[in-house]
């Protein structure tokens, strides 16, 4: 057995331990997001919540809807209840709990109740997911886009113009062929922080802008920690703290992961890790930081594949 086979089996085990000679049991699970812009959606800008509560609602024979359970969202926006006897679920609802203790100001007011799906059903066990949960602050953050005007989703890159391949024969009076346009975006390249502030890459910053506010890229924690009015291009130049550093190679990060799908951080990704940073101690802060660096550093395989801008 290799030893991806003996972790199935391990696991294999557990679950058989944990459910011999019980009546089964259900578990649901999911994700509590908090909506910052308070536009009802998962966007760009939202991150999942810690220390937010979620209720399972089910209807009762009256018709009245009585809370199965209740659980709080770890550190990383995760749930999970756990429901003994194989309860019905029909009918149920997760919804969040407001007013939640650390919520961090994104407890006030709770986005639309979801319904837990079966997905996996093994001995007496029962695993329900439910789609992600939104939590909302009191107002939208300040530098939110105003409501109506859609929140900037990632582009989907420009496919490259198909290469013209010389003919076979090759006339000696062939035009040189076109340049290839800078679109890396398949291209594994990763570019440290002074790359992306040189302005003949500007073209590079294609999905956020210099001038974007890293409270609303990050989140309401970056808010709190480094104030509303910082932009991601004055983050570009912090220095000389831990905090400042995080803030500065994670904004290289995120800028990387938008340019190329090789990075080894997806935009998600990055938010998440400077987030849960931010959550945990100055050690927590250094190690995210230098995880950054050297992903922005290319891991020492990968090189930064600008060319300069027309
Ligand atoms: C990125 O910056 C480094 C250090 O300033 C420089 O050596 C390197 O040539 C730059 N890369 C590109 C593609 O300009
Ligand atoms: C760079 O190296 C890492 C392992 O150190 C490897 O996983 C990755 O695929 C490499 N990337 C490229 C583009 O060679």
């Amino acid at each position: 057995m290799d030893w991806s086979h003996k972790l199935l089996f391990t696991a294999f085990l557990i679950v058989a331990a944990a459910t011999h000679g019980t009546q089964g049991d259900a578990v649901v699970t999911g994700t509590v997001f908090c909506d910052q812009c308070k536009d009802g959606q998962i966007s760009l800008f939202d991150y999942p919540l810690y220390g937010i509560k979620v209720a399972m609602a089910c209807p009762g024979s009256d018709g009245q809807f009585t809370i199965l359970g209740e659980e709080t969202t770890n550190w990383l926006g995760n749930y999970a209840m756990r429901f003994q006897g194989i309860p019905d679920l029909s009918g149920c609802y997760a919804q969040v709990l407001t007013g939640g203790q650390g919520s961090m100001g994104c407890g006030m007011a709770a986005g639309a109740a979801q319904y837990p799906r079966l997905v996996f059903r093994m001995f007496n066990m029962e695993i329900y997911t439910v789609d992600p949960l939104l939590s909302q602050p009191e107002d939208p953050l300040p530098f939110c886009p105003r409501s109506g005007s859609p929140v900037p989703v990632p582009v989907t890159p420009e496919t490259p113009p198909p290469a013209r391949l010389p003919p076979t024969p090759q006339p000696p009076s062939m035009p040189p062929l076109p340049p290839m346009p800078p679109v890396p975006f398949l291209e594994a390249s990763a570019c440290p922080y002074n790359n992306w502030t040189m302005p003949e890459y500007k073209c590079y910053w294609k999905v956020v802008s210099p001038d974007m506010k890293v409270a609303v890229v990050f989140g309401l924690l970056a808010a709190r920690k480094y104030g509303t009015d910082i932009t991601l291009w004055t983050a570009l130049g912090g220095r000389g703290d831990p905090y400042k550093t995080l803030l500065r190679e994670g904004t290289t990060a995120l800028l990387n992961s938008y340019n190329s799908l090789q990075f080894q951080y997806h935009p998600l990704d990055v938010i998440e890790h400077l987030n849960l940073a931010l959550m945990g101690s100055t050690r927590q802060v250094v190690l995210t930081a230098l995880r950054f660096i050297w992903a922005n550093s290319g891991n020492g395989n990968v090189s930064c594949r600008f060319t300069p801008c027309k």
